[in-house]
């Protein structure tokens, strides 16, 4: 039985601090493992990996880090304000490590790799450190700890995708679940710590993927996200598992091939590229009713100049040409973004370039931050972080209370029209109400009705919307959707 800790798959970049827990049937060590996971999904995705291999070692999770013996923390660098969350928790777990010296403290992800042995000098009470692509060794780390020596390994690999290993799944609803199908970017953006923290870019073998798809749906998982730093640059080559003929594999052919495991399997993605998404994928998109039309597309500035400084490797003119192809391919489809306020050296009339591209886009979300410099990055090493803080927080406000106003706008569009959704479970605010998300992503909650539970797909006529949330009832025989 998969626990409910977790109901609300928070669709953000930066999501903090949540404890997973699982209470699967395995054979005992008696020792329970707690694990708290920041930032992007990816890192969600691998915290389910770090438990298969622990569980595997007969541990438990818990939800409670005070009775645990191991507790991870899986991190995230990619702005300031993340690592200082993540320090501020390391202290609190101080205080436990103080009542209970036997706890063994690990720090994973993102900022143990960025910071490698500095963490076990710069906080004591670390025990190990271990990167993104190191977890098949925390067992053999764990001992190290037991018999009394701090325990690191920080090594990138170039072809390590954890292909062979089921994750387990922590903040289980039982109906949707992140699947990744590559790890590690080749991107190089010039504000981004990732290449640095996670690695170059490698492809999973598409049969793993194809497998781990299949058991979810077998086991009555409605919905799978494919997970990638940049989902449009998969490519995999290898033998083909029948005849071993070989054969490559692009994104566009990945996504069909789960596709076709079954109509009631829904299929979403993150992230694209704007530089790497085809028209190839678009199709794919459009021809299979079960390929949700959504894309995370970040754009990041409206301003060719500034793109070019963050080496995005695209113009504005090239992202509204991607956009106008998405439109005319997907008329209904939902677009994203990720945006971020007072990069090095952008003026005022550069600002207004994000704020028109929003308006041309009308994001249905957006992700927004304001520029932190990342030591080691091109930027960091290259540029000036010359916008002042005042000025960065004023940017980021207009584009936030621009991005409000796309959001109410695209969700009042479904207002007075009936979507179908799968049911997800019951809303956060009340018991009384049932949540899911439609098609283009938006979360929709309805009173809950008899004969209606989650795994579902059900048909919701919306009567009305806040800024976030569209809200209706249930209609029982099936309409003319949207
Ligand atoms: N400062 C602000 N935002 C950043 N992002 C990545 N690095 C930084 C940074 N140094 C944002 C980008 C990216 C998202 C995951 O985080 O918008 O798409
Ligand atoms: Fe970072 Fe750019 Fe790679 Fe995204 S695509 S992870 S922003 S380097």
């Amino acid at each position: 039985m998969i626990d409910l800790q977790l109901t609300d798959k928070k669709h953000d970049e930066e999501r903090q601090g949540e404890a997973l827990i699982v209470d699967a049937p395995l054979v005992r060590n008696g020792r329970k493992l707690y694990i708290e996971s920041y930032g992007c999904q990816m890192n969600f995705a691998d915290s389910e990996i770090v438990a298969s291999i622990l569980l595997d070692q007969g541990f438990e999770t818990t939800g409670d880090y005070k009775e645990a013996d191991v507790v991870f923390i899986n991190t995230c660098s990619i702005r300031e304000n993340a690592e200082q969350r993540v320090r501020n928790r390391l202290s609190q777990f101080g205080v436990e490590k103080r009542r209970n010296p036997k706890l063994i403290v690990g720090v994973l992800g993102c900022m143990a790799e960025r910071l490698k042995s500095k963490f076990l000098e710069e906080e004591k009470l670390v025990d190990v450190v271990v990167g993104p692509d190191a977890y098949r060794e925390l067992p053999q780390l764990l001992s190290e700890v037991e018999s009394g020596h701090k325990a690191i390994n920080v090594l990138l690999s170039r072809e390590e995708t954890y292909a062979d290993i089921s994750p387990v799944r922590l903040n289980g609803n039982g109906i949707t679940a992140f699947i990744s199908i590559m790890r590690g970017c080749d991107n190089m953006c010039s504000f981004c710590v990732v290449p640095f923290t996670r690695g170059r870019e490698r492809s999973r073998d598409p049969h793993s993927i194809m497998a781990e798809a299949q058991d979810l749906f077998d086991r009555g998982y409605k919905e799978v996200t494919l997970l990638g730093q940049n989902v449009d640059s998969y490519k995999w080559k290898g033998s083909d598992a029948d005849d071993s003929a070989e054969i490559e594999v692009n994104f566009a052919q990945l996504l069909e091939k789960v596709a076709l495991i079954s109509p009631e399997l829904r299929i979403r993605f993150s992230t694209s590229h704007p530089k790497d998404i085809t028209d190839e994928v678009l199709y794919t998109i459009a021809k299979y009713d079960n390929i949700c039309n959504y894309i995370h597309l970040p754009v990041q500035s409206g301003s060719s100049r500034v793109l070019e400084l963050m080496n995005r490797t695209y113009t504005r003119e090239w992202y509204i040409n991607r956009i106008d192809a998405i439109r005319n391919i997907i008329p209904d489809c939902a677009i994203s973004s990720d945006i971020i306020a007072g990069f090095c050296t952008e003026t005022e009339e550069e600002h207004q370039e994000t704020l028109s591209i929003m308006d041309y886009v009308k994001y249905d979300f957006a992700f927004t931050f304001s520029y932190s410099e990342r030591p080691g990055t091109l930027a960091a090493r290259k540029f000036e972080d010359d916008v002042p803080e005042d000025v960065k927080k004023r940017r980021l406000s207009e584009i936030l209370i621009k991005q409000q106003e796309t959001s109410l706008y695209r969700l009042q569009q479904f207002v007075g029209k009936t979507v179908r959704i799968l049911v997800e479970g019951t809303s956060k605010k009340s018991d009384k109400d049932f949540c899911g998300r439609n098609d283009q992503n938006a979360m929709v909650v309805f009173p809950a009705t008899a004969g209606v539970s989650a795994g579902q797909y059900v048909y919701v006529h919306i009567d009305r919307c806040t800024s976030a949330t569209l809200l209706g009832t249930v209609v029982v025989e099936e309409p003319e959707i949207v």
